[in-house]
């Protein structure tokens, strides 16, 4: 638990602004959009650290595609816990579809596998993924994402939707959290 939350404060050094982010999700979208023309996937969110870079990513790719979203929870502080709980599934079936996961940042890989486990169960036509942040020093199971914005160092990120314990979503940048925020 945080007592006092300063915003600005306790932001260490900022890594990318929404404008950088922005530029290179046009890249990306652009990418996603070649790659599944003619495949009308379903674009799955994981809530809630995706939600600004679903909306942006989303509008940067130009083909028909279905928006839905899941919600887990996997992580308690800044340690991964390992055990995902499925909070809300998705509402569309997801059988012989082409399932594209949006998700805010890949670390250990613990959320996303247990993520593609259920969702294979479902029977998709392909299932892929596209992270905002990879921290690829923070890898405890092997898995990749297809396309990856950014890599990020193996320290703790906020804001652009990500979050520490619920705070700094909203923060129009990305910067690496002072650690005495949650060090006591
Ligand atoms: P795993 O370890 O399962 O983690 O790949 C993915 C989830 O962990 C959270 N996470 C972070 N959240 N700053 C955050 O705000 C970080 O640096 C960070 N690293 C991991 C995140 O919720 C992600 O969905
Ligand atoms: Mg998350």
């Amino acid at each position: 638990m945080i007592n006092k939350v300063e915003m600005m404060g306790d932001i260490e050094r900022v890594l990318f602004s929404a404008e950088q982010i922005q530029e290179r999700v046009k890249e990306v979208g652009a990418q996603i959009s070649k790659d599944y023309y003619g495949k009308n996937p379903v674009v799955v969110g994981i809530l809630k650290g995706v939600v600004p870079f679903y909306a942006a990513m989303t509008q940067a790719i130009t083909i028909p595609l279905e928006e839905d979203f899941m919600c887990v929870s996997s992580y308690e502080g800044t340690e991964s816990t390992g055990k995902i709980i499925l909070r809300k599934d998705v509402d569309v079936s997801l059988r012989d579809r082409h399932v594209l996961i949006l998700e805010d940042i890949l670390d250990s890989g613990r959320t996303l596998k247990a993520i593609i486990e259920m969702m294979k169960t479902q029977k998709p036509a392909s299932v892929k993924i596209c992270t905002l942040f990879d921290k690829p020093e923070g890898r405890k199971i092997p898995l990749e994402a297809d396309y990856v914005c950014y890599d990020v160092p193996n320290e703790f990120v906020v804001g652009y939707g990500l979050d520490y314990d619920g705070y700094y979503r909203n923060l129009p940048f990305v910067g690496v959290l002072k650690p005495s925020v949650y060090q006591d």
